[in-house]
């Protein structure tokens, strides 16, 4: 007989209950539908039911944010959301920022073109959280980014890079130690 102090998860893994909770989300532009299991996290729903594995899984528990993604625009850490809360949302992935006919976001060119990576593995979560960054409009200058852009790491140690891509995009200044892409404004 279960009591309640028995655990939900057992030691070989979550196991269904059989009250799995249906869902709607946009995903990238399209609708998406599930049933899901009320503890799965948005980015386990992302990888395994949505096939979108661009989101990465870092540590899984809101350290690095390899797993960043944009609600209603916003930047989230979709292994600290769980999927049901997330029902009804528009949710936006690295596969998603590109345009239709394929030309990419303009931060995904600049990190291309200031080889703002070096293994890729945060690159999807920075990009994400870079695009959040400057639809929040808090970054007037290049220590700004640098400070809003803490939440992901790169354990490569691109950083300097990728705080350039994104002042490119900016179009924010470059202080001295950076190598200026583009003529001041
Ligand atoms: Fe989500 Fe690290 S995997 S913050
Ligand atoms: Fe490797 Fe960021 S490019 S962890």
């Amino acid at each position: 007989m279960q009591t309640q102090a028995d655990p939900v998860v057992s030691q070989a893994g979550p196991a269904s209950t059989g009250a799995r909770i249906p869902i709607w989300l946009e995903l990238n532009g399209r609708p998406f539908d599930i049933e899901i299991d009320p503890w799965v996290t948005l980015l386990d729903l992302l990888r395994e039911h949505a096939d979108l594995t661009g989101v990465k899984k870092g540590c899984d528990h809101g350290q690095c944010g390899a797993c960043t993604v944009l609600l209603e625009g916003k930047r989230v850490n979709s292994c600290l959301m769980l999927a049901v809360v997330a029902d009804g949302a528009k949710i936006t992935t690295i596969e998603g920022l590109a345009a239709a006919d394929g030309t990419l976001d303009p931060l995904q060119q600049a990190f291309i073109d200031h080889d703002a990576f070096q293994c890729g593995y945060c690159t999807p979560g920075q990009i994400c959280s870079a695009r959040a960054l400057i639809s929040e409009g808090r970054a007037k200058c290049r220590d700004d980014v640098r400070q809003l852009m803490s939440g992901n790491l790169c354990r490569c140690g691109a950083y300097s890079n990728i705080t350039d891509a994104i002042v490119d995009v900016m179009q924010l200044r470059p202080q001295p130690q950076s190598q200026p892409r583009k003529a001041a404004p």
